[in-house]
This record gives C-alpha cells, structure tokens and sequence, in this order.
C-alpha cells in the first residue's frame, strides 16, 4: 500500500443496535438487510471501492466472528478488496474500537482513515470528500455534513460552522442538543488524519473535565464512565471543537444528486431503499425492473431479481425490492415494499408498506399493509408503522394485516390490526 492510500472503518455495531431492526434481525445482521435491493453495507463498500485508493476496509462491530464470516467474505470478493471484521471485546463506542486496534488499522502507515456508520444510506461523495479534506484540512478531522428540517436536527450531532450554511471550519459541535442550535447536522462519514487516533483518549479525559461547565449538551449523556469506552460525536468532536484549533471542518452534502438518510429501523429500510432507487433512476436506470424486461406491470421505481417469478398480470410498484427466489402470484399487487427470498404471494394478494421475511407465504386476496407517516424527512420509529414479517410467516386467504409486526413462523388466519404477534 503506497502512504498516499486509506484505510476504511466502516461501524456496524452488535446486537444491541439491531433490537429497532427486529424481527429481521434474528435472522440477519441488520448491517446486511437488504436496503436499495443490496446489503445494507454495500453501498459504502462500492463507495470506497470505487475511490481507488481503499485497498483495505475494517468492519467494527460487536457480533460473533462466525455469524459475519461468511456475508464478509462474499462481500471483499465482490468489491475486490480487502474486508477485515473486527469484533471489540466489548462495545467500545464509536471511536472506541479505533483506539483499541490502532495497531491493525494504520500498519500499512495509511495517510487517511475514512469513517463512515453502517446505518446511514447516502449517495457517498466520498471523492469529493477526500479532496475536500486534503485541500483544506489534511491533520483534522472532516465530517460530512447535511441539512435535516429544523424538527429533526435535535436527534443528530448539530454543527455550527464559522458561515451558517456554507462549508467550512466547524465552531461548535453539539450531539443531540435540547435546544435549536443548527439544521446542520453530523451525516455519519468522516475523513480522520490517523495520527489523531491516539490522541482520542486525552479528548475524553478533556470531554470530562469540561461537562462540569454549562455546554449545549444534555448533560446526563455527557459523561462515560468506562474506561475504554470512546464515543466519536461527544467525546472527540465536541472536544476538537471546544478546543477551538480549527482542525475540525464539515463538508456539506448540497449537490442536487446527494441524498442522506438514517437507516436505524425496518421501517426505514422502505424509505432508504426509495432513496436508492430514485438515485438509481437518475445514475444507473439498469439496475431497475421495466415492464418490458420483466414481462409483467411496473410501476416506478422496482428491483427485481433475476431468479424471482413474477406473473405477467402481476402489479408491482412504486418503491419495491422483490428478492431471489420469490414468487409474486397472478393479479397480485405489490408496493413500497420489501419481499426477501422465497416468499411466494399467491394470486391478488395485496401488499403496501410491509416487509415480508423470508420464505413467508402471503394467501389469495390477502392483504398486508402499513400506514406510515412518511411527510418528515428523516425517520421516525413510532410514526413509521409498517407492517413487518419475520421469517417463515404464512397467512390464510383473504385475511388483512395492518400496521402489524409479525415474529417468525406465525400462521395467521384472523385478520390483525395494530399488534405484535409474538
Ligand atoms: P442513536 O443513539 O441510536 O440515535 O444513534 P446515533 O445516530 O447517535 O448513532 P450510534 O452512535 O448509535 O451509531 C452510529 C454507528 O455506529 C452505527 O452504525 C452503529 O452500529 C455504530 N456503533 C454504535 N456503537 C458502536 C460500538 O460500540 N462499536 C461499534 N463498532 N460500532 C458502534
């Protein structure tokens, strides 16, 4: 690896971080749910493998080595790089783990370490980015930023640059604040000069000492009190920014292509994957279904697989992701939906905003929908009702599923409505 090259962090997380993806979680780690009809992780590994320069990629997470064995190695075969899982010995916080294996990390002597979260979907400048940080500040720390509606911005890290909505050299960073401080927020990607990793423990230490005073901050999230727990937004970025030496800069995400969205719940899947998919229509029109490459109606955006079966009188459309192996019945009707691996919906069953796990069966005229509130931008949990499946669920004829969420190998035959079927 030459010194001019990167290395990649990508962080997954564990377990812990997948209870909001439930039930598909018990059966796939959330950072591989398909969003955008690819794992979820694929489209920051794409980016970084089309940047050139990323000849190694570590994901950092808390999840059994055997469990992510096999997804990891898949996945370096296909981006043709290589893909490195780490597992923290405990949860180590987002920055934790980049103090913990700082060794493995910058062995090749790297001249940048790009950071990006697991669960974000974005179009991923990372090109520009990069330039944008070797430009202007190649010994700090770069974030990439978005703006998010003012009735958002409170759940993000908030950023305050010396020129309100301009890029430029951060002032102030405030990790989901009380009160308004800025609609410009933490997008989750970051460009680090890797010779400020050690120095992560002495801004914890500093992070500490300075949550006594009255910051911006919710003071009950201020301070970890475990050891090698780092966490990146409130220990390491507040600090650099309090620290005020001007080696903290955002990038903001403004190009009318860019889009960004938190991706932490099943629900959101369904808005992440039409972001996808818009993008998609715009970049690389291939990957989507047409009604004559598929032989059957589409409507909108749609990925379909190419071993699943979709009856020539079937509807399919807008915003849907039909997995391998899945069979979509004659007069069924399938939109803003995400149908795994062989599923079969048999004939004029009804699906809208649901996700149906694998292998499910979906009767004759049924029907499975959710309700959600998709007008915000950003996601909501507990706006976002969408009806889930596990794995292995089949429902009778012409029974009606609302707003449900349904655990694995369940049969249904009454109609639901707003439960979780355990
Ligand atoms: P909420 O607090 O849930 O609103 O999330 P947040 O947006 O503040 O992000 P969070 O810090 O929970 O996670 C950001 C990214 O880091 C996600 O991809 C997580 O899976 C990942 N992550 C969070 N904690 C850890 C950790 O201890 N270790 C590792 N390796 N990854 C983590």
């Amino acid at each position: 690896m030459t010194e001019s090259s990167a290395v990649a962090v990508i962080l997954i997380g564990g377990y812990s971080k997948g209870t909001r993806f439930r039930p598909l979680s018990m059966d796939l780690p959330k950072p591989f749910f398909p969003v955008g009809g690819k794992p979820m992780i694929h489209h920051q590994l794409s980016a970084l493998a089309s940047l050139g320069t990323v000849k190694e990629v570590f994901l950092l997470g808390f999840y059994e080595e055997q469990t992510l064995k096999a997804l990891v190695e898949k996945a370096a075969v296909q981006f043709e790089m290589k893909v490195t899982y780490l597992k923290e010995p405990a949860e180590l916080g987002t920055a934790g783990g980049l103090v913990h294996f700082s060794d493995t990390l910058f062995k090749s002597n790297p001249k940048s370490l790009i950071l990006l979260h697991g669960d974000i979907a974005c179009s991923f400048p990372l090109k520009n980015l990069v330039e944008y940080h070797s430009n202007n500040n190649p010994k700090g720390i770069t974030i990439m930023g978005t703006h998010v509606l003012k009735s958002d911005a409170h759940r993000f890290g908030c950023i305050v640059t010396e020129k309100q909505y301009a890029s430029g050299k951060v002032l102030h960073y405030a990790e989901k604040p009380v009160s308004d401080v800025s609609n410009l927020i933490n997008a989750g990607v970051y460009v680090i000069d890797p010779q400020l990793v050690k120095r992560f423990p002495d801004f914890k230490e500093y992070h500490k000492q300075i949550s006594n005073v009255a910051i911006m901050d919710r003071p009950s999230y201020e301070i970890s009190n475990d050891e090698n727990r780092i966490r990146f937004e409130r220990d390491v970025l507040s600090s650099l920014a309090l620290l005020g030496a001007g080696d903290l800069w955002v990038y903001v995400l403004e190009s009318e292509s860019d889009f960004w969205r938190q991706c932490k719940s099943a629900a959101s899947a369904i808005q992440c994957s039409q972001d996808y998919y818009s993008y998609y229509k715009q970049q690389k029109p291939e990957l989507l279904a047409t009604s004559a490459k598929n032989k059957c109606e589409i409507v909108g955006e749609v990925i379909i697989d190419p071993s699943a079966e979709v009856d020539p009188t079937a509807r399919v459309g807008p915003g849907v992701y039909i997995a391998a192996g899945a069979k979509i019945g004659p007069g069924a009707r399938v939109s803003h939906s995400i149908v795994l691996e062989n599923v079969e919906v048999k004939s004029n069953a009804f699906i809208k905003y649901a996700i149906i796990g694998w292998n499910s069966s979906i009767g004759s005229w049924s029907r499975v929908e959710g309700m959600p509130n998709f007008t915000h931008r950003q996601p909501r949990d507990n706006e976002d009702k969408v009806t889930i499946f596990g794995s292995g669920v089949r429902t009778a004829s012409e029974v009606y599923v609302r707003n449900s969420i349904v655990l694995p190998h369940k049969d249904l035959h009454e109609n639901v409505k707003n439960r979780i079927l355990l």
